[in-house]
This record gives structure tokens, sequence and C-alpha cells, in this order.
């Protein structure tokens, strides 16, 4: 049999309710309830609207802002008995609210509809989304300047294909995250600015007939102006795709930099100890620490960018005004901003606690021929030799040095003198990894003194 209770919202034009699996695909109730707080928020404001342009009394606009408030604490206590049969947030709040205060709770949805209460109530949330990311963003900014601190003048191998390339500095390396993220805060900070517009009042799709003051609503939410286009307002979901992208790209430059992790504490590496709140033990093997939350920050990407995708896939070809699809919003923004808090959060934790091995570092940093451009550069300098030449001459220093299973600086000045003539011991200076970095001091280059000044920019900007 099937059910022939019909709405209490639209029950005039149906005989009978509809199916169990009708219900089941439609209601969005389970998850749609995370937007309780500015539904509430969002209906408070459009009431006091009603009563200030004279379209609802003060009376009935008293009660319903007062009653408004007596569902959000028993929602926020746990005493909320969410319906499906209810579908969604908006409709609950209503239902209960027709509770608690009778006939004047019919009178709050004048002038509106759910197509631009649901785009105001989630505007909101992903607004709040984009603040928490920025300070996110910005512990962990804070977090990687210590580690950029203390560290300013460690030497590090540089890798260009994983391969040693030329020496850094520990402090250069920690603050190219640092820029990474600064860019993503200013993603965040854009995508929140152009979100703040009010698509309340834009009613179904075309505006009200009601006198309504759009501005005034706009402003009590904190919005910088009402949306300009009803049809805009109530079937755009630019906000939340931005969100999701900016979400994509932060957590793609966590995902490098767990990756970088992972390789650092790994016994063959040993560049980083991780904390032993920041890791796991294995169930067979005793001498295991596992990088795990470095690992899943590194996946974590996979869900956030699939969001991402996925929402757009929801919105392309979809006619204006609104369509049920763009219900499917909510979930896959809810679980990527879920995850980007938490995956900055464990990113914070991790490089508060960690602990760089400078020795090792500085080992590593030495090997692999790893200042053969400072020798090439020195002949160029020194000896006036084209570049090209000074790039053949140290190729045949780095074989020799091969062969011999030597370093650089460890072959003797008659071997060097052998390759090229001109050769004096003065070489050896720009040979150790301490004068290589030293003497990158191009602006953002990795010399010590380079990284201080950018850390004491970004000391002053973050304060
Ligand atoms: N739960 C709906 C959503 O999330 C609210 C809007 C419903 N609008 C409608 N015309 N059925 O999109």
């Amino acid at each position: 049999m099937t059910e022939t209770k019909t709405n209490a919202m639209w029950g005039g034009r149906f005989a009978a309710g509809p199916d169990a699996i009708m219900e089941a695909i439609n209601a969005s109730i389970g998850f749609d309830q995370r937007l309780a707080t500015q539904d509430i928020e969002g209906s408070r404001a459009h009431a006091a609207m009603l009563a200030a342009t004279g379209i609802v009394s003060d009376s009935d606009v008293y009660a319903i802002r007062k009653g408004l408030l007596t569902v959000l604490s028993e929602i926020e206590a746990g005493q909320f008995q969410f319906s499906t049969a209810l579908e969604d947030i908006h409709m609950n709040v209503e239902a209960r609210l027709k509770e608690i205060i009778g006939e004047p709770a019919g009178r709050l949805h004048t002038a509106r509809s759910r197509n631009d209460q649901v785009a105001t109530d989630f505007r909101l949330w992903v607004r709040a989304q984009c603040d928490a990311a920025i300070a996110g963003l910005e512990a962990l900014m804070r977090a990687l300047l210590a580690q950029a601190e203390a560290g300013a003048d460690w030497v590090m191998p540089g890798f260009t294909h994983l391969q040693t390339a030329q020496p850094v500095t520990w402090g250069h390396h920690m603050m190219a995250y640092v820029e990474m993220l600064a860019r993503d805060r200013g993603r965040f900070v854009d995508a929140r600015a152009r979100m703040n517009e009010s698509p309340l009042g834009a009613a179904a799709l075309a505006g009200t007939s009601f006198p309504i003051d759009r501005h005034m609503t706009a402003s009590a939410l904190g919005f910088d102006r009402p949306m300009a286009n009803s049809l805009d307002a109530v079937s755009d979901r630019d906000f939340a795709l931005e969100f999701l992208a900016a979400a994509s790209i932060c957590a793609m430059h966590l995902s490098r930099f767990a990756e970088e992790l992972v390789i650092w504490s790994s016994a063959q590496f040993r560049f980083v100890r991780l904390s032993d709140r920041f890791t796991t033990g294995s169930s067979i093997m005793p001498q295991k620490k596992n990088p795990d939350a470095a690992e899943l920050i590194r996946a974590k990407i996979g869900r956030i960018f699939g969001a991402n995708v996925a929402l757009m896939m929801v919105m392309k070809g979809l006619p204006l005004a609104y369509s049920k699809d763009m219900q499917e919003d909510k979930e896959q923004v809810f679980d990527a901003a879920d995850n980007l808090m938490l995956t900055l959060a464990a990113m914070d934790g991790m490089v508060r606690d960690m602990t760089a091995n400078r020795e090792a570092l500085e080992r590593a940093a030495g090997s692999g021929f790893s200042t053969a451009t400072d020798l090439a550069d020195w002949l160029v300098r020194v000896l006036g030799l084209p570049f090209r030449d000074a790039h053949h001459v140290t190729g045949s220093l780095v074989a020799m040095a091969e062969g011999a299973g030597v370093d650089l600086p460890d072959l003797t000045l008659a071997q060097m003198q052998s390759v090229h003539a001109g050769i004096t011991q003065d070489v050896f200076a720009v040979l150790g990894v301490h004068n290589s970095v030293a003497s990158r001091m191009s602006y953002g280059g990795t010399a010590p003194a380079q990284v201080r000044a950018q850390i004491a920019r970004w000391k002053e900007m973050l304060a």
C-alpha cells in the first residue's frame, strides 16, 4: 500500500504522499542538517526584514524570531527530531517552529523560496569554511616558519628529478612551502570576497512582488550586497566550486610535502624524525614507525579533487534556474571541507613536532658531486672560461672523482690541474657545501642571508 499521508507544506495539490523510494532519493535531511545554524540565521534575518517592511506584523515576527532560537537550542542540544518525511533542514525547522508558535510560523516563508534559502544557507556555510581554511593555513605557515628559522643555514641536498642537484638550505626548503601555502591562502581570500553576495530575496527564481528589502537581509548576514540577478542567485554554485578548486590546489601542495616527509623519514634518508604523536607502529614488525599521517595527507587530494570534479559534473548542462540536481552539492563540499581542515591540522601537528637531522642533511648535501656547478662557476669567474667549456672541464673532474670513488673536494690539486692547468688551490673554497649555499645570494636564492630576509618578511605579514 502506498502511503496516503500528504505533505504538510504542499499537501493542497497532492492526494497521496511519496513512495518510500521517492523519499529516500529526495530527502537531504541526513546531511543538510549541518546547515541548521545558517538556516536559522537566514530565517531570522528574513523575518526581521518582513517586519521592517510591514509585510508581516511585528508581533508575528517577534514570535517567529524567538521560536527560531528555541529550535536552534533544541538542535544544538541534540534534542531535535529530524524527519525524513520533511525532506530537508528548511522544512524540518519550519515544521518545528509551527509546533512551537503555531499560526505565525506559516508567515515566515512569505516572499521566499527554498531555492534562495538553500543558496543563502550554503553560501554562509562555505564562507565560514574559507575562514577556517585561512586560519588553518596561517597556523601551518607559522609552523613552517619556525622550522625555517631554526635551520636557516643548515645545508641539505636540493634535488631535481630526485637526483642530487645542488646544496640548498633547510630553511629555504621550508620557505618554499610557505610560498605555496600563501598562494592557497590568497585563493580562499579571493573566493570568499567573490562569494560574499546574498541570494536571499531572489525567491524561487524571478524575485517577488512583495516590497522586500534585500539590502537589509544582505547586511544582516554579513554579505557585501545582494546578488544582482535572481535567476543567477538561485542557480549559481560557483562559490562552492571555487572553494573546492582552492581546496584541491591546497591539498595538492600538502600532498607533495607529505610525500617528502614519507621519503625523508625513511631509514634510507633519515632527514627528519617524526614524533610518536604523528606516527604509528606495526602489529608485526616491532622496529617500525610508520608515517601514516603523512601518507593519509598524501592521499586526501583524491577525495577533495574528486569532490571538485563531481560538482562540476552535477552543474554542467543544468538549465537555469534551480534544479534538484543541485542538492548533490552539499555532501561533496562537506566531505572536502572536513578533510581539508583535518589535513591542515595534521600537517601542522607533524611540522611542529618533527625534528630535522642536521648531520644527516649535511652529509647528504655533500654527496653526489653537489658542488659541481660551483666548480664550473669558479672556472668562469676566476679563469674566464666560457660556461660551456667550464661545464666540460667540470664534467671531466666529476668523472675522475667518480672513477676514484671520491667526492670532488677529495681530488688533489695535481689531479685537478691535469684536467685544467689554470686551477689553483683557491678552488677548494667553493667546493664546500656551506660556501656553495652562502654564495647563492641572488634574490630568492638559497643563501642563509636571503632565507632569513624571507622569514622576516613572512613573520611580519603573519603578525
Ligand atoms: N534540499 C534542497 C536542496 O538542497 C532545497 C531546495 C529545494 N528546492 C526545491 N525547489 N525543491 O537543494
